[in-house]
């Protein structure tokens, strides 16, 4: 026996205490996830990305595949990583243990001992239940998940890296509509309740994405205030519950699922939750400000829903920075969730969890400060425009040009310079991609008006490290479902990436 007589011995102390720092960490939330997607024309160099991800204070990201470069440059960054794994690619690894264990070992086990990433999560598929896929990915997630969950056991991490599946929080539903008739949707019931039997029995977490804006957006007579953190005045009664804010209620609806089939403590990750800032009238700053304002002062007062007061999720902010090259098909703002711009430029003030305040990316390299304008001389009722404009929108982010938006009110020489700028941007500005005949110009004096911002991107090719871009056409599974009940295509994101043969041609045949 140790010294101390009848007190235990110092080894058993300290395990006590580690034990004691471990729990107190699972419970603790005071750090903070974010997904880092790249679906962009100009995606910001990986390492400037993990960069701004330390310095803002975030100690988790959610990739939503292996990317290479974002691994290589997460490794001993101190950032704990999900890494996820595309629905396309669900099939053949439900269908091959062999398939999962390559996987396992080429983005994970290697990541891991080779570059030092902190692998703490496999996401397996993105809402793969996603009532708008209709059935296509039910039939492969759950036996994926099992494949990928033996793989990590026989690649020794099993207890290190943790399976999951982040679904849309239209898999639950409340027959009454209050969280207390929360149970899962009927034609994935079953399947649901196999899928969380399996994570409780491996001691995985259930990960659920949020969206109190597409409540929002989705229905005209939603109460605008019920969307936020502050109260409204007329709160949904449930029980002995009071529900101020659509984020505890769906949570517990989840919650009230969960209990109605027998799961009491499964651990519960928010996997995507966010407000975007332009492309609808209900998405600019203030909103999304005062949304994640409320969230990050919720999580650093530590308060829970009503139904799990104290035992916080885990929370991953959608998302990192801005994405120019995401379809449209959910709404001209599904390219404007980020909490920075998307070349890491802050969008608006933040107070942090750790109570400093939201830091720009650093060292980014920008093209020249020079812009494609309409020019002075030529007239609106040139026939030419419409057809030019049109085609300009077709390669380049036109979403901020709607009525509501940031670049909402320009008058139409505003636009067209708008699209023109655009296009000439995301193609480089390179040489003759100003190219509208004589009714565009390259100008050096900053076109921008009020809040509409005239970018200069980021130039990529002088940056070594860029993430991704390189998959442009096809960003296969890179597709990042979203809305609650709004379908992503699993078609695939329009790629942003202006090729010189095609332009110059469109250019020439119409006589430019
Ligand atoms: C690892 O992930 C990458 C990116 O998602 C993918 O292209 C590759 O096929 C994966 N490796 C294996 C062995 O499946
Ligand atoms: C500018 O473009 C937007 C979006 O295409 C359009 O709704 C608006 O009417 C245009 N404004 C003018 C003055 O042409
Ligand atoms: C622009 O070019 C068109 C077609 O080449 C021509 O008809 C027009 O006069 C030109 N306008 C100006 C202002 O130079």
């Amino acid at each position: 026996m140790g010294t101390g007589g009848d007190s235990p011995p110092p080894l058993q102390l300290l395990l006590l205490f580690i034990l004691t720092i471990l729990r107190w960490n699972w419970r603790g939330a005071a750090g903070l996830g974010c997904n880092w997607g790249a679906i962009s024309s100009h995606p910001l160099p990986a390492d400037i990305a993990v960069g701004l991800l330390k310095d803002n204070g975030f100690d988790k990201v959610k990739l939503f595949e292996a990317d290479s470069r974002a691994l290589k440059a997460l490794g001993r960054s101190g950032i704990q990583v999900m890494v996820g794994i595309p629905n396309e690619v669900l099939a053949p690894l439900a269908a091959s243990v062999r398939a999962a264990e390559q996987w396992v070992a080429q983005n994970v086990s290697n990541y891991i001992s080779r570059n030092g990433v902190d692998i703490r999560y496999v996401a397996v598929g993105n809402e793969p239940f996603l009532k708008s896929y209709s059935s296509m990915f039910q039939a492969t997630t759950f036996p994926a998940l099992q494949n990928i969950q033996a793989a990590l056991i026989k690649a020794g991490l099993g207890r290190q890296v943790k399976v999951t599946v982040p679904l849309n929080a239209d898999v639950y539903q409340s027959s009454n509509g209050l969280p207390s008739g929360g149970d899962f949707r009927t034609d994935i019931r079953s399947l649901m309740l196999s899928v969380i039997a399996f994570l409780r029995d491996n001691a995985c977490p259930i990960t659920i994405n949020i969206y109190p804006f597409l409540s929002l957006h989705a229905d005209p007579n939603f109460p605008i205030d019920y969307a936020f953190f502050s109260g409204p005045a007329n709160p949904l009664v449930d029980g002995p519950i009071a529900y101020t804010n659509v984020f505890d209620a769906n949570y517990d609806t989840l919650i009230w699922a969960l209990e109605r089939n027998g799961f009491t403590d499964l651990p519960v990750i928010v996997g995507e939750i966010g407000w975007p800032t332009d492309g609808d009238p209900n998405a600019n700053a203030n909103n999304a400000r005062r949304f994640i304002q409320g969230l990050l002062d919720r999580i650093s007062r530590r308060v829970g829903t009503p139904k799990r007061p104290a035992l916080l999720p885990d929370i991953y902010l959608f998302a990192l920075v801005d994405e120019d090259a995401k379809s449209v098909q959910p709404g001209n703002f599904e390219r404007h969730w980020g909490v920075f711009y998307f070349d890491g430029a802050v969008k608006y003030p933040l107070v942090l969890t750790g109570g400093g305040s939201l830091v720009p990316a650093k060292g980014v390299r920008y093209l020249e400060p020079e812009w494609c304008v309409m020019s002075p001389a030529a007239s609106l009722t040139d026939p030419r425009l419409g057809g030019s404009v049109e085609y300009a929108c077709q390669y380049a982010d036109c979403t901020s040009l709607g009525r509501g938006s940031t670049c909402g009110d320009l008058g139409a020489r505003g636009n067209i310079s708008y699209a023109f700028n655009q296009f000439y941007q995301t193609a480089d500005q390179q040489k003759g991609a100003c190219g509208f005949g004589n009714l565009s110009v390259v100008t050096r004096a900053d076109p921008t008006e009020g809040v509409c911002r005239f970018e200069i991107m980021i130039d990529i090719r002088h940056h070594d490290e860029s993430f991704s871009s390189s998959n442009g056409g096809t960003a296969a599974g890179g597709v990042q479902g979203m809305a609650a009940g709004i379908a992503t295509t699993a078609a695939v994101a329009t790629t942003a990436m202006v090729s010189l043969a095609t332009w110059s041609s469109w250019f020439m045949a119409r006589g430019f």
